[in-house]
């Protein structure tokens, strides 16, 4: 024999609100979950009010809980959207019956849908991101090759009329322009393709020394000078090297644009546990600072979405690109900036890493 009190910590245990009013609309049982999902602060007095007034807030709900008695079908799965918060909550009746059969209440069963619903969403924005995505690539693919071709009849162009200086100049802007579209056209297919990771282990030092050398052929340095301090010790993570080094290029990269050839960039990593969910997991947080210009509130929040830039020639999508390898792993990403004094960019990557 189950008792009653067993009975009630089923339905506060529950993972559903829960609520139950007799015929007369007076509430007769209501759950913890059920208090959340409406926003109403749970009084003592509650139990054997009219429900009407334990959720005065909430008329629609109460309309569908009075009607109840009326229909010959139960709602089953039906949506519903509370007013006050705009939460959706999926929500099933039914009927509560005595020994003799007759009808003396009724329960609601219900769920906070929000977060399926956003889930719901995301998954088409990423349907949508996936179609733009391929037509971008297709473009892309198109564009790469007459770039090339401009490129190399500029230059043969240049060898052919070495005497003509003011051609010369000509030809070479043409030459310059053709590989910066180039490289943006490299950026484009780099962000629409999907990522496949590599995963092997390698380690923080390796990633960045990688990022110096190839930032260097991105962007021009000057004078700016970069502090590394990436200890040793550090542990090896489980990662695809090329996209982590892809990932501080970029990073680098904007940091010695907005530093104007001089200054100096740090880069620190170093392990931490982060405390994400049940069990947290161990990690390591880099972080990429420069000494820049630094970023207004509006500007900083817009930075990750693709095509975003503030540069005349900027492509607006290294920190895109920066973002979805940080995500193919499994990390995080944020930032600190302060207008005229700086940026810091950090990165956390699990230790553990992702599986293949
Ligand atoms: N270290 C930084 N300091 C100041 N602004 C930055 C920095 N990094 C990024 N930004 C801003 O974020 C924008 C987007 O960067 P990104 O996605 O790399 O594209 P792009 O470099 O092609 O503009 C830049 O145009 C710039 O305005
Ligand atoms: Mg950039």
């Amino acid at each position: 024999m189950i008792d009653e009190a067993f009975f009630r910590h089923i339905v506060a245990g529950m993972r559903n609100g829960v609520l139950a009013y007799r015929r007369d609309g007076s509430l007769a049982l209501i759950n913890d979950e059920a208090y959340r999902i409406f926003g109403v602060t749970a009084t003592d007095a509650d139990l054997g009010r009219p429900i009407a007034d334990v959720l005065r807030d909430h008329p629609e709900v109460v309309r569908v809980l009075v009607s109840v008695f009326d229909l010959h079908m139960l709602p089953n799965r039906a949506e519903l959207r509370l007013r006050p918060s705009g939460k959706v909550i999926g929500y099933t009746m039914a009927l509560v019956r005595d020994d003799a059969g007759t009808v003396i209440g009724a329960a609601m069963f219900f769920k906070d849908l929000t977060r399926v619903e956003q889930l719901e969403e995301r998954e088409r924005l990423r349907d949508r991101l996936a179609a733009v995505g391929e037509m971008a690539a297709a473009i892309a693919h198109e564009v790469k090759n007459p770039l090339a071709g401009i490129e190399v009849m500029a230059g043969l162009l240049r060898r052919k009329i070495a005497d003509a200086p003011e051609a010369h100049t000509l030809l070479s802007d043409i030459i310059t322009e053709a590989k910066m579209a180039n490289a943006i056209v490299q950026e484009v297919l780099e962000f629409v393709r999907p990522i496949r990771l590599q995963v092997e282990r390698t380690t923080i030092r390796q990633a960045v020394h990688s990022a110096l050398q190839l930032a260097d052929s991105k962007a021009r340095r000057g004078h700016i000078e970069v502090d590394v301090r990436v200890p040793e010790a550090l542990p090896e993570i489980r990662g695809d090297q090329h996209q982590l080094a892809q990932l501080f290029t970029n990073l680098l990269t904007n940091a010695y644009e907005a530093m104007n050839g001089k200054g100096h960039v740090t880069i620190t990593a170093s392990t931490s546990h982060a405390d994400d969910g049940a069990e947290g997991r161990d990690v390591v947080i880099v972080e990429v600072a420069d000494r820049g210009p630094g970023m207004p509130r509006d500007i900083a929040e817009r930075i990750f979405a693709p095509f975003f830039t503030t540069k005349a020639q900027g492509s607006g999508l290294g920190l895109a690109i920066v973002r979805k390898i940080v995500d193919a792993h499994d990390g995080g990403i944020d930032l600190r900036t302060t207008p005229g004094e700086g940026t810091m960019i950090r990165v956390t990557l699990p230790i553990r890493g992702i599986e293949e």
